[in-house]
C-alpha cells in the first residue's frame, strides 16, 4: 500500500503574557462622590495589595478607603498628611497593632471602620489611641476577636479607652462570652446604634447593658450560636427607647426572647427580629425546640405596635387561639415572617383569629409563610380555584393591603380545606408558590399580580390568567413547570397570555425545541432566562426583540453562538447595555468557531465569563481564553486547513484516486487515519510538508523531519515533498535544510494562472505519472 504523508509546519508564537508579572499598583483612584448630599473627595485604595499606608495622596481627601489590603499595623502619624479626612476605612486587613499615636491629626474624622481585622480588645487599645479623634460618631470594630477558649470567664471591655468617644452614635463591636461593659461606655451619651458581632455570648444579665445610653434605638446581637445564651428577664431594661431589636440567629429560645420584650409593653417598635432564636441544638426539657405559641408567650408582644415582625425558623408547630394573631394593634403590622417553621397558618381552631387579624391589619404588606412543611398527603396540589367545587371548606379573606405573599416550599394539607380569598381591589403584586404542595387554594376575585413565581404544572396558572385577560404581569418565573410539554401542546400560543411580561424566567424546563414565534407576544421582554434547558442554539427570533438587556443561556447545549445573535447582542449593548450568560455549554474551539472565540474576548457585551470551557478538535477540554491566547499556535493553520480540506483533498482523492492520511492535528475536523505518526510515515510512500509564512521554528516538526529522513534513507519512502505556500523557498526555516538532499520543493504560486501547472507538477511527483491505488498521508 502506498501512502503520502503531508505535514503542516506549524508556527509557535509564544505569548508574552506569561512573562508579564502582575504588579499591584499602589496608585489609588481619586474620585468625587456624593455622601449625605455632600460632595466629598475619595481616595479608593481598596484591594491594592498594600502593606503600608500611602503618603502620596492628595492632602485634601475626605474619604480614604484602604479596605481589603495587607496592612498589619498602624504606626504613629500615619495619617497626618490627611487632616481633612472624615471617613477612614481600614476593614478587611490583618491589622493587629495600633500605635498610640496612629490617628494623630485626624481632627475631622467622623467615621472609622476597622472591622474584620485582628485587633484584640484586651491588648491593642492604648488609653490615648482615640484621644485625637474624639469627635468620632461612628466606630466599627466588629469581627476582630478570636474565638475564646474559656467561655465562663468574664471579659472586661477597656471602657476607659472608649469612654473618650463621647460623640459616638454608632458602635459596632464584638461580643464576648460573659461581657462586662464598664462605666466608660456611659460617656457615650449620644449612642443610637449598638451592634454586636463575632458573637461568643453565653450570658446576658440584668446588668450587661447597664452602662449604655438610655437613648439607644437600634440593638443588634446576631448569630451568637456557639452556646445557648442565658438571659435574665430584664436584660433590655436599660434601653427603653429601642425601635429596632435584631437578635436573629442568637440561640436563646423563642420563649426567652419573647419575655425580653416586657419593657416595651404598649410602645411602638419598628422591627422585632427574632428569626432563628430557637434551634434544635439547644433543645432541652425546660425549653424544648418544638414550640406551640401560647397566649402567655405572646403577652408582651401582643401589646406592642410593631411594624416588622420576624419569628421565622423557630420550631413553631402550632399556635393556640388568642396567641400569634391576636395583636392589640394589628394595624401597625406591615411585614410578618413566619417562614421555616412547621405549622398550619390557619386551621378550624384558629380561623376566627385569622379572619379578624386579616380584617384589622390594614397596613399589612407582606406575609412570608414559605418553607413550612407539615404533612405530605396531597390530593390536589395546586393553588387554583379550578377544582374548588370538589371540596367543602371555608374561606379566609386576605387583607386588601397585602402586596407580597410567599408560600413557596410549603407542604401541607388541611381538613377540611381552607382557601384564601384574594379580594376585589386587592394590592397583591407578588406571589411565590414555587415548590409548594398544599390544598390551601388561592381564590382570586381580581388579579393585580405583577410578579408570579411558580413551579409545577404550568397549566393551572395559565388557565387562571386566561380568566383575567387584563392582568399586568411583568415578571414570571416558571421553573420546572413542564413547559416543554406546554410548547408541544400549545406551540406559539403558549405565551400569548403573557403580553405585558418584561422578565421571563423559564429555566429548568427541559425545553429542547423553540417554535419560531414563541416570544413574539411579548414585545416588552427585557430579561429572559433560558438556563438549564436543552437548547442547541440561541433562538434567532430574539433578534426581533429590541428591549432585551439580560439573557441567560447557561447550562444548555450550545456549541456556538451564531453571528446573527452576536451582532444583535452587540447592538443591544450599544443601545441600552446587555448581559449575556453562557457558562456551562458545550462550545467547540475549532476553526469554525474562530469568530466566536475572538468575539468573546473583544465584545463589549457584559458576558458572565471571558473564559468558557470548550472542546478542542482532538477532544481535549480547554477554555476560550487559553485558546484565544494560543490563537496563533492553535489557529494559524485554519486557513491552510480549509485549503487542505476544500482544495487539496478533493483534488488528490477524488480526482487522482489516492488515499490521504491527515495527521491528527488539533483543529482538523475529521479523524486521523493514522494510529501513530511514526507508523504513518513508515506506511507512506510519500510525505508532504506544507510550509506557510507563519512558520518560524517548530519543534513539533523535527520529529517528523527526522523520521522522514530515516525512512527515506532506510526504506521505501519514495519522496519527501515540501510545498511552500505564500512563502518563498529561500525563506523557509533552516530545519528543512538538512532534508534538502532528499526533498522535492514545490512553490505554490501566488498567481492563479500558474496554479494549473503546479497541480500538474505535484501530480507528477506523487503519481510518477501512473496513478493506481496509492495512499497519501497528510
Ligand atoms: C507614638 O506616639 C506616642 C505619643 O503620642 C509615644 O508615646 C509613643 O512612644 C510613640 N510610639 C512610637 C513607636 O514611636
Ligand atoms: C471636636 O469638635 C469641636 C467642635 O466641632 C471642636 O471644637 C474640637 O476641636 C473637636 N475636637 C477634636 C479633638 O478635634
Ligand atoms: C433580674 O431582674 C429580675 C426582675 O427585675 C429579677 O427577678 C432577677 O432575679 C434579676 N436577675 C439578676 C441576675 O439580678
Ligand atoms: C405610638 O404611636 C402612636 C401613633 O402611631 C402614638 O399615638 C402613640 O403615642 C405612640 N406610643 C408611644 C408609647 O410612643
Ligand atoms: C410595553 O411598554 C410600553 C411602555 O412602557 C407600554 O406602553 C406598552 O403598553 C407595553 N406593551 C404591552 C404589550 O404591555
Ligand atoms: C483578551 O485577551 C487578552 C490577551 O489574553 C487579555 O489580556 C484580555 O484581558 C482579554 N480581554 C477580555 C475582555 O477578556
Ligand atoms: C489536544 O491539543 C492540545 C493543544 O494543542 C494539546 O495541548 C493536547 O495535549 C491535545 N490532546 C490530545 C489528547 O492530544
Amino acid at each position: 500500500m502506498m501512502r503520502i504523508s503531508i505535514y503542516l509546519a506549524i508556527v509557535y508564537i509564544l505569548t508574552i503574557n506569561e512573562c508579564i508579572k502582575i504588579f499591584h499598583l499602589s496608585d489609588c483612584d481619586i474620585k468625587y462622590v456624593i455622601k449625605k448630599t455632600q460632595e466629598v473627595k475619595l481616595a479608593d485604595c481598596e484591594n491594592r495589595g498594600l502593606n503600608f499606608i500611602p503618603q502620596n495622596l492628595p492632602g485634601d481627601i475626605n474619604v480614604l478607603d484602604l479596605s481589603s489590603n495587607q496592612l498589619t499595623a498602624i504606626y504613629n502619624n500615619s495619617f497626618v498628611n490627611y487632616k481633612y479626612l472624615q471617613e477612614l476605612i481600614l476593614g478587611n486587613n490583618q491589622i493587629e497593632y495600633l500605635s498610640s499615636g496612629s490617628f494623630k491629626g485626624l481632627y475631622n474624622l467622623d467615621t472609622l471602620d476597622m472591622s474584620h481585622n485582628m485587633l484584640d480588645l484586651s491588648k491593642t487599645y492604648s488609653a490615648e489611641i482615640f484621644v485625637p479623634i474624639k469627635n468620632l460618631t461612628k466606630l466599627d470594630i466588629r469581627s476582630n476577636m478570636p474565638q475564646p477558649i474559656d467561655f465562663e470567664k468574664e471579659f472586661i471591655y477597656p471602657d476607659h479607652v472608649f469612654g473618650v468617644l463621647s460623640e459616638l452614635s454608632f458602635l459596632g463591636i464584638d461580643m464576648m462570652p460573659v461581657p462586662q461593659f464598664g462605666s466608660g461606655f456611659s460617656q457615650m451619651t449620644n449612642l443610637h446604634e449598638l451592634h454586636f458581632q463575632s458573637c461568643y455570648l453565653v450570658s446576658l444579665s440584668n446588668t450587661t447593658f447597664q452602662a449604655f445610653s438610655y437613648f439607644v434605638q437600634e440593638l443588634s446581637l446576631i448569630n451568637c450560636r456557639l452556646k445557648a445564651v442565658r438571659t435574665d428577664v430584664d436584660v433590655l431594661l436599660p434601653f427603653p427607647n429601642l425601635r429596632i431589636i435584631d437578635f436573629h440567629g442568637t440561640f436563646m429560645h423563642l420563649r426567652r426572647a419573647l419575655y425580653l420584650l416586657h419593657p416595651y409593653m404598649y410602645s411602638n417598635l419598628t422591627t422585632i427580629n427574632f428569626g432563628h432564636v430557637s434551634d434544635a441544638s439547644i433543645d432541652s426539657s425546660e425549653l424544648p425546640f418544638v414550640t406551640t405559641l401560647t397566649p402567655d408567650m405572646m403577652k408582651y408582644l401582643k401589646t406592642i405596635c410593631v411594624e416588622n415582625l420576624d419569628l421565622s425558623n423557630n420550631g413553631i408547630v402550632d399556635y393556640e387561639p388568642g396567641s400569634l394573631l391576636t395583636f392589640d394593634r394589628p394595624e401597625c403590622l406591615q411585614t410578618i415572617s413566619l417562614n421555616r417553621n412547621r405549622f398550619v397558618i390557619v386551621t378550624t381552631k384558629t380561623i376566627s383569629d385569622f379572619n379578624s387579624f386579616c380584617g384589622k391589619s390594614v397596613q399589612l404588606k407582606s406575609i412570608d409563610y414559605s418553607y413550612n412543611a407539615v404533612n405530605y398527603f396531597i390530593d390536589n396540589s395546586v393553588n387554583s380555584n379550578l377544582e374548588k367545587e370538589r371540596f367543602h371548606g371555608s374561606f379566609v379573606t386576605l387583607p386588601k393591603s397585602l402586596e407580597k405573599l410567599d408560600m413557596s416550599n410549603t407542604i401541607l394539607t388541611t381538613y377540611p380545606a381552607i382557601w384564601f380569598k384574594v379580594p376585589l381591589n386587592n394590592n397583591l403584586k407578588y406571589l411565590d408558590i414555587s415548590y409548594s404542595r398544599t390544598n390551601m387554594i388561592l381564590v382570586f376575585l381580581e388579579i393585580r399580580i405583577e410578579t408570579f413565581i411558580s413551579t409545577g404544572l404550568y397549566e393551572t396558572a395559565w388557565s387562571e390568567l386566561i380568566r383575567f385577560p387584563e392582568h399586568h404581569l411583568k415578571t414570571v418565573v416558571w421553573n420546572e413547570a413542564y413547559l416543554n410539554e406546554g410548547i408541544e401542546e400549545k406551540g406559539n400560543q403558549l405565551f400569548g397570555v403573557l403580553t405585558s411580561v418584561e422578565s421571563l424566567d423559564i429555566s429548568r424546563n427541559n425545553i429542547w425545541y423553540f417554535p419560531n414565534e414563541l416570544l413574539k407576544p411579548m414585545p416588552n421582554l427585557s430579561n429572559l432566562n433560558l438556563g438549564k434547558n436543552l437548547l442547541p442554539s440561541i433562538p434567532e427570533q430574539l433578534t426581533d426583540h429590541t428591549k432585551i438587556k439580560v439573557l441567560d443561556m447557561r447550562n444548555n447545549l450550545l456549541t456556538t453562538v451564531s453571528s446573527v445573535i452576536r451582532n444583535w447582542a452587540d447592538k443591544m449593548q450599544a443601545r441600552h447595555g446587555m448581559s449575556l450568560s453562557l457558562d456551562g455549554n458545550a462550545f467547540m474551539c475549532n476553526c469554525d468557531n474562530l469568530d466566536l472565540i475572538r468575539w468573546i474576548n473583544t465584545t463589549k457585551v457584559n458576558l458572565d465569563s471571558r473564559s468558557y470551557k470548550c472542546q478542542l478538535s482532538n477532544g481535549t477540554i480547554s477554555d476560550t481564553l487559553t485558546v484565544y491566547n494560543s490563537f496563533s499556535r492553535l489557529f494559524a493553520d485554519c486557513n491552510i486547513i480549509i485549503w487542505i480540506k476544500d482544495v487539496l483533498i478533493p483534488r488528490v482523492e477524488a480526482e487522482w484516486g489516492l488515499t490521504m492520511c491527515i495527521r491528527d492535528r488539533d483543529f482538523l475536523a475529521g479523524k486521523s487515519l493514522l494510529d501513530t505518526e511514526a507508523e504513518s510515515i513508515k506506511n507512506s510512500r510519500y510525505i508532504i510538508f506544507l510550509i506557510t509564512p507563519e512558520f518560524k521554528s517548530s519543534n513539533d516538526c523535527l520529529f517528523e523531519l527526522d523520521r522522514a529522513k530515516y525512512e527515506k534513507v532506510t526504506r521505501n519512502l519514495d519522496k519527501i515533498i515540501v510545498i511552500t505556500k505564500d512563502i518563498r523557498i529561500t525563506d523557509i526555516p533552516p530545519e528543512f535544510a538538512f532534508i534538502c538532499n532528499y526533498a522535492y520543493f514545490v512553490q505554490w504560486p501566488s498567481d492563479q494562472r500558474d496554479v494549473d501547472d503546479t497541480w500538474r507538477r505535484l501530480k507528477m511527483l506523487i503519481t510518477d505519472g501512473a496513478v493506481a491505488n496509492r495512499q497519501i498521508t497528510l
